[in-house]
């Protein structure tokens, strides 16, 4: 049993123990972002710890570390740079350290990210518990044209382009998130096939990919020829408005969906998540199921995808549900 709700000396010992083979495994790929303390399983809810290539990451959502706390991880952080960011809202800057910018890239999988964890949003620049998503893409994507949606910084098309993809279209509306993306390529392996960053609001881009014209009122969308993909993935966010629609997971995830599966050519894949805790896997995984149904396509294989182990359970159901379909 997990004694008081704080980080301890020996809490993170049994965190650092628990992952000394994965650790050791993800050392031999040349991976060097992973997480070290998933507090909510590990004992200490509202907190993670994250190694970032040089960078010793510490976040908060609801309690700061404590003074004990702090120096638990400032103890444990090595040779890494300590960094500490505190993620209540409305954001708490004196919590933060240190304040001055620190530069730092990662590898994972053998690629190399830009993994600031100081930048204009609060998220890091890669997102963890997809790295079974990304292994999973690299394995596939050779010769395959790749569509990456809400695509963020994009590390998600860097590996399937690096991977020798034949085409990757990223698309995101954040600008920002997309430069991000960009400013990683020459880091990486140049892939042989074609890389395109595209911004734009994921609905009128998914509208326009199926081949369904847009809405008059709408009408100013960049325009995107209707074509199909190999992979098709699809990672969306919670919950996002814009003057295009809602992008909701939980109310109306076919939405999103059943462009997808349009879109998805015959034999192709489509890696669909849903990150929000309180979906249960079953649930959802029977609403893709409808979705594809709807679309008149078939399954003809359906397989889930579980983050890799520095992100414990307690009974194996993760808030990031992966799901890797093949449709006929
Ligand atoms: C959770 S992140 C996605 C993570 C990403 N798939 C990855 O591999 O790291 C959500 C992203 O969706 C983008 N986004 C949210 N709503 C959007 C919309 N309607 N159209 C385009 N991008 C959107 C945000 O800008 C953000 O980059």
């Amino acid at each position: 049993m997990l004694g008081a709700m704080t980080l301890t000396q020996e809490s993170l010992q049994r965190a650092l123990d628990a992952r000394a083979d994965l650790i050791h495994d993800l050392a031999s790929e040349l991976t060097t972002c992973y997480r070290l303390f998933h507090g909510a399983v590990e004992g200490r809810p509202g907190l993670t710890i994250d190694r970032y290539g040089p960078v010793f990451l510490a976040q908060t959502w609801d309690e700061k570390l404590s003074d004990a706390e702090l120096k638990v991880f400032l103890d444990a952080a090595g040779d890494l740079t300590p960094v500490y960011n505190h993620r209540a809202k409305p954001v708490d800057f004196e919590a933060h350290f240190p304040m001055e910018p620190i530069e730092a890239v990662g590898d994972e999988l053998g690629m190399t990210y830009d993994v600031r964890p100081r930048h204009r949003g609060q998220d890091p620049l890669l997102f963890l518990d997809f790295r079974a998503a990304r292994r999973r893409v690299r394995l596939e994507a050779r010769g395959r044209s790749v569509l990456n949606l809400f695509a963020y910084t994009c590390s998600m098309g860097q590996i399937a382009h690096s991977a020798d993809a034949s085409h990757v279209l990223n698309i995101d509306f954040a600008s920002s998130a997309l430069d991000v993306g960009r400013a990683n390529v020459p880091r990486n392996h140049p892939g042989a096939g074609t890389l395109e960053f595209f911004q734009s609001d994921c609905l009128p881009a998914l509208w326009q990919l199926a081949g369904k014209s847009l809405p008059r009122r709408r009408a100013r969308a960049p325009y995107i020829e209707p074509q199909e993909f190999d992979i098709v993935v699809l990672d969306p966010p919670r919950l996002s408005k814009s003057r295009f629609g809602t992008v909701d997971v939980v109310g109306d995830y076919p939405t999103l969906l059943k462009p997808c599966v349009q879109i998805c050519g015959a034999g192709g894949h489509l890696l669909a998540t849903n990150h929000v805790p309180s979906v249960n896997l079953d649930d959802w995984i029977a609403v893709v199921r409808r979705t594809v149904e709807k679309a008149e396509r078939r399954i003809e294989a359906l397989e889930i995808l579980a983050p890799e182990a520095d992100f414990p359970s307690f009974d194996g159901s993760h808030p990031l549900k992966m799901v890797w379909l093949t449709l006929d």
